[in-house]
């Protein structure tokens, strides 16, 4: 098992307009992204085969690429079907034609994202991973989803480690999403088949504006956090009958040092779903901005002094998503880590 085994985000489906291409990279590979003739999403290698220009320079017609420097014209199967200057008799010498051929990569559309995989021969023990993250209630009645796409300068591990580490939130959110208080909350944290699912007790509203508008009452909260493998995370704040929100990022790995995010703000307010829409929007993007700030710091340190993390029980879960990462780096099937368990106390 390798991290090229898996579907990344490359795009929202209403982004990926018929003639547009776009310039991606994932996992440090440079990719052309646009719609073949049949509407379907082509991801090419972003290099033309003849003397190396960007095909992400070029234009699109029909579902076909032309490269910017010589004209060279590739279909959806990455084929070259066009040489300008071999005129008419670039159909004469099929051989040279069929050797003349860019790299394509696998891609598929779900939930709204286009996603593509750069490794081409799926083996059996990754069947379960042959369709992206189902992302929860999307376009689902009752439902809203805000998208929002933020560039960190860091890492994958470690900005899927922030977006379910509750020990920041009161230091880098303060007022927006906690504030300190000085509470004692009980985590249950669970290793298990490539996921890490964690479980919060005791948590009251502390949580800034949404909570104290859409809990008035003052129910009690449940809370899960969870990673999947290899990229996923979601926050799940369930605060009775049309109070629940999911924060779901797809952290897709652009190089080793930056990281594409796509979150999907999902959540079933009831009669406030479409008037919470912009601040469900602003206060995502509050928050992220935040983060974004944090991990580009945390990352400076880390080019300068490495990984050599000290852990406290709220840690838990990160090192268990470390465990994770670090068998897909190994070349090992994560969920071949024994199950854990663990129950901690720490303090917000
Ligand atoms: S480099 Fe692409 S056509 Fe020459
Ligand atoms: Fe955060």
């Amino acid at each position: 098992m390798q991290f090229r085994d898996f579907w990344y985000v490359v795009a929202e489906s209403r982004k990926l307009k018929a003639n547009i291409i776009l310039q991606r990279s994932v996992l440090g590979e440079w990719l052309a992204i646009f719609r073949g003739d049949d509407g379907k999403p082509v991801a090419l290698q972003d290099r033309c085969v003849h003397r190396h220009s960007r095909l992400s320079k070029g234009k699109v017609l029909q579902g076909k690429v032309q490269c910017p420097y010589h004209g060279w014209v590739y279909d959806k199967s990455g084929k070259v079907v066009a040489v300008p200057s071999e005129g008419e008799d670039f159909f004469d010498n099929i051989k040279t034609c069929q050797a003349r051929h860019g790299i394509v990569y696998e891609t598929c559309e779900s939930d709204g994202y286009v996603y593509v995989r750069l490794a081409s021969n799926s083996s059996e023990e990754l069947q379960s991973f042959n369709q992206p993250f189902k992302m929860p209630f999307y376009q689902e009645v009752g439902w809203e989803t805000m998208r929002v796409i933020n560039r960190f300068h860091n890492n994958v591990t470690n900005c899927a480690e922030n977006f379910i580490d509750i020990p920041h939130t009161a230091s880098v959110h303060p007022g927006v999403f906690r504030n300190q208080r000085r509470q004692k909350l009980q985590m249950t944290v669970e290793r298990c088949n490539g996921s890490v699912i964690a479980e919060y007790r005791n948590e009251t509203n502390n949580l800034g504006w949404f909570t104290s508008f859409l809990n008035r009452q003052g129910n009690a909260i449940i809370h899960t956090d969870s990673f999947h493998m290899p990229n996923i995370t979601s926050v799940e704040y369930n605060l009775g009958k049309n109070r629940r929100i999911f924060i779901t990022s797809q952290s897709v790995p652009e190089s080793d040092e930056t990281t594409l995010v796509y979150t999907d703000v999902t959540y079933n307010y009831g009669i406030w779903n479409k008037l919470a829409k912009p601040f469900v929007w602003w206060t995502a993007q509050y928050i992220i901005h935040q983060d974004v700030e944090a991990l580009a710091i945390q990352w400076e340190v880390i080019q300068k002094y490495g990984t050599q993390f000290m852990n406290t029980p709220a840690d838990t879960i990160h090192v268990f998503v470390e465990s994770i990462r670090h068998a897909i780096a190994q070349g090992n099937d994560p969920r071949k880590l024994p199950d854990k368990s663990v129950t901690v106390n720490f303090w917000v």
